[in-house]
């Protein structure tokens, strides 16, 4: 086992360690200031994790690039849920090798889901040499003593510790976004779906306290922030093992109650724990979208089983009607994987019947991929790729008829809508409304961050077009 530290009290605090990163920085920076470059691949888990390294780094007196070529500091934060995503990170990887060749005196860090992984640490540290500091999910309050002493020791560092069952406070967040933002309220996952490696690279799932989340919340709506979007692998469960009156409805209610303009998203839900009570808090809620994304995984309730889903495709629907009549302009999403390991064509009928009555808003469709480690990979799996690949492909144009159906039905409506970005097409604004339904129109770049009334005049397969209610 590679294992060169194991987590214990720090020596020093994480501020103190900070400030001695960024005086040894200071003198060995390859630029007029150091800089870090920091790659996150995977969900908005990792997306927040970066976020929160960032805040480090940067009070550390790091600044950002998106150059690793100019950087003194690279990180990629890797993504385990897929083999394919675990593939990229290994070339990606692989190509900073001459990068390091060429600038021995940068440091080259890997953390996330990955790096959890026992026979992943084992071929990095075989295979990449030229990686000297490795950390998994765990250790990220560790950050700024692993920063320290990876610049001071120039040892190789590899850490993981999927013990850790604590909630680590007090780390400041650097947010990409200065309207749109994530708060984690909970971490690691007890569901152990046969086909996840979540709850093995993310340890047990624990809740923050909810003072602590109701006071983030209210800072970034004081400070400008329209769109808040609240994480953890299955947020229904959140409050669980916390030693005061809480849930997730609950928790949603209070931050609710906070006054400004701006909307609470959440994700992800798992159907087994999505109650009643959930759903009537948005139906009665100021702030909360109208967006419900609820991973259904399979129609089948035979795959649904082998899956440890612990719910039905009927108890699914019944949810669904149950949110749809108290919410009735509700945007629907979901999760899907094709080709689990047994499920037949017949199989696959139920999951295309199940869109096919739902009418997803949009879906994310993955063909299953197999994880070392979890109980599906030991699963006879005799449909081949090609196979699967055909239902798949089947499975994205039943989903393009329904969203276009669903698009199209919305033409003449006006939308309040949150402007994100400049479009590709040149003068036009890209927005999204509160059910996560992307529209563009034209407009002036001033309006970005801002909410704005858009009357929605055509519909091209998932994407609005509108124009400006001045
Ligand atoms: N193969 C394919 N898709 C997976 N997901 C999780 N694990 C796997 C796997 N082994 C999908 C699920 C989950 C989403 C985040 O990723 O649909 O909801
Ligand atoms: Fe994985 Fe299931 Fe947990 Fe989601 S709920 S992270 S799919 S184990």
């Amino acid at each position: 086992m590679i294992q060169t530290e194991t987590a214990k009290e720090l020596e020093l605090s994480s501020q103190e360690y900070l400030k001695l990163v960024s005086q040894i920085m200071s003198i060995r920076k390859r630029s007029d200031v150091p800089k870090a470059y920091v790659r996150t691949y995977g969900c908005q888990q990792n997306i927040s994790d970066s976020e929160m390294i960032k805040g480090m780094l940067s009070q550390a007196g790091y600044s950002f690039t998106d150059n690793a070529e100019e950087a003194d500091f690279i990180l990629f934060n890797t993504c385990a849920v897929r083999e394919h995503a675990e593939d990229r990170v290994f070339g990606n990887v692989g190509a900073l090798k001459n990068l390091k060749r060429r600038h021995p005196q940068v440091l080259i860090a890997l953390c996330g889901c990955m790096m959890e992984q026992e026979h992943v640490a084992k071929r990095i540290h075989d295979s990449f040499p030229f990686v000297g500091l490795v950390f998994g999910t765990h250790c990220l309050h560790e950050f700024p003593k692993l920063l320290y002493k990876s610049l001071v020791d120039g040892k190789r560092i590899f850490l993981r510790d999927n013990d850790d069952l604590c909630v680590h406070e007090g780390i400041k967040t650097l947010r990409d976004g200065s309207f749109k933002g994530f708060i984690p309220i909970m971490y690691g996952c007890d569901n152990f779906c046969s086909y996840c490696i979540v709850p093995y690279v993310r340890g047990r799932e624990r809740s923050r306290r909810p003072e602590i989340i109701i006071n983030e919340a209210r800072d970034m709506i004081l400070s400008g922030y329209k769109d808040i979007t609240l994480l953890g692998q299955n947020v229904n469960s959140y409050g669980k093992g916390l030693d005061c009156d809480i849930n997730f409805a609950k928790l949603l209610r209070e931050i609710d109650s906070i006054d400004g303009d701006y909307w609470l998203r959440f994700m992800t839900s798992h159907p087994k724990d999505c109650s009643k009570e959930l759903l009537d808090t948005i139906a009665s809620s100021r702030h909360i979208s109208l967006h419900l994304h609820l991973p259904f995984q399979s129609g089948s309730n035979r795959i649904l089983k082998l899956m440890n889903r612990h719910y039905t495709r009927e108890k699914y629907l019944e949810i669904i009607n149950y949110a749809k009549e108290k919410i009735p302009d509700i945007s629907i999403t979901s999760d899907i994987i094709v080709g689990f390991p047994g499920e037949t064509y017949e199989d696959f009928k139920q999951t295309l019947s199940l869109v096919e009555e739902v009418g997803f808003t949009s879906l994310f469709t993955f063909i299953y991929s197999k994880r070392n480690g979890t109980p599906a990979a030991k699963m006879d799996d005799p449909i081949s790729a090609e196979e699967k690949s055909k239902w798949f492909s089947e499975l994205l144009k039943t989903q393009e008829k329904i969203a276009s159906k669903r698009c199209a039905s919305m033409v003449g409506k006006t939308e309040k809508v949150l402007v994100e970005e400049k479009s590709k097409k040149e003068g036009f604004l890209c927005a999204r409304t509160s059910g996560n339904i992307i529209v563009e129109f034209l407009g002036d770049e001033s309006l970005i961050g801002t909410f704005q009334n858009v009357k929605i005049s055509k519909a091209r397969n998932w994407v609005l077009q509108g124009e400006l209610i001045k």
